[in-house]
């Protein structure tokens, strides 16, 4: 089993404490550590609040020269902004912390590795990311390394779980692209993602990049076809890829663009046990969570 963190860590910064953060910020919590969740929005603020956290409220296109709290442990979760090919964000967060933190984890995306045209894909793959999205994220993992080797980036694939699923897509049967023209692509239920971030958090893990996926790429048929079948409806219809370039937006397609086969085995070897190995039981717990709200 990895070695736990050496040191006291007194207290745990989470930059963009949303979906992800606030699983770990109440398991953090719960055994007693100080947490602060930094967000945007109010309604953010209160839920970060609602799990026993601390909330600081700040726009990270606007930070200012003032400094961030002080923090042992960093966990960054905020995504880049919307345009250019690096993450500005990232940079001003990095220069507002008082010293280097004890332990960091960056959640960044599987994007960086670019279209690799159905590979199987490791860590050890060079980063090739072809859409501004997938540069952005690259230049945040170059500038949390450079401030932090001891930092650890989880690359997740699509992020699914209780109302992120596309169920009004299905159930109003808009259409996706056939198989034959798509690749393929992978998935993390946002609970398992939870638990390799907190993992990451507070263990001393061997590598610096990590896959954080389920390890079951699929087709993206596949995917959806389970979605219907769970909701009793038919599966979509199939389009090519004239008729999507025509229908989809720039970001949907550039995502649809792209196909790898993502590889967990240096997670699995972290002695990670998924709670949803196979997506079908995530789908299926996450429109039951939804059903309970
Ligand atoms: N969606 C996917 O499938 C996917 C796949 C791979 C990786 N990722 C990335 O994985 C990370 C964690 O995902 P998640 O689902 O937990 O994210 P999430 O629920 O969207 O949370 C993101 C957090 O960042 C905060 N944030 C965003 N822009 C901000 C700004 N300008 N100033 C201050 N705070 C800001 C949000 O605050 P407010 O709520 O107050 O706006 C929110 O708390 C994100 O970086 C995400 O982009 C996502």
């Amino acid at each position: 089993m990895p070695a736990s963190v050496a040191g006291p860590i007194r207290h745990t910064l989470i930059i963009g404490c949303g979906d992800t953060g606030v699983r770990v910020a109440a398991r953090l919590v719960a055994s007693a550590e100080l947490v602060t969740g930094l967000v945007r929005s109010q309604a953010s603020a209160a839920r970060v609040r609602s799990i026993g956290a601390r909330a600081i409220r700040r726009d990270l296109d606007q930070l200012g020269t003032e400094k961030l709290p002080d923090c042992d442990r960093l966990l960054y979760f905020a995504p880049p902004g919307r345009a250019g090919h690096a993450d500005y964000r990232m940079g001003d967060v990095l220069a507002r912390l008082p010293r280097v933190p004890t332990q960091l984890v960056y959640i960044s995306t599987s994007g960086v590795y670019g279209d690799c045209q159905g590979d199987w894909v490791d860590e050890t793959r060079p980063v090739d990311p072809q859409s501004e999205r997938g540069q952005r994220r690259a230049d945040a993992e170059r500038q949390i390394a450079d401030y932090a080797p001891h930092a650890v980036i989880l690359r997740a694939p699509g992020i699914y779980g209780p109302n992120r699923l596309p169920v009004s897509r299905v159930l109003d049967r808009e259409p996706i692209l056939d198989d034959a023209e798509g690749g393929w692509s992978n998935r993390i239920h946002i609970d398992d993602l939870a638990t390799i971030a907190y993992r990451a958090g507070t263990e001393r893990w061997p590598h610096s990049i990590y896959n954080a996926c389920d390890g079951l790429p699929t087709r993206l048929s596949t995917y959806y076809d389970a979605l219907a079948e769970l909701l009793g409806v038919e599966p979509v219809p199939r389009i090519s890829w004239a008729e999507a370039e025509s229908r989809f937006s720039a970001m949907r397609l550039s995502f649809l663009r792209e196909s790898r086969r993502l590889s967990n085995r240096r997670l699995v070897d972290t002695g990670f046990e998924s709670i949803f190995c196979d997506f079908r039981e995530g789908l299926a717990a996450s429109l039951k969570a939804e059903s309970a709200d």
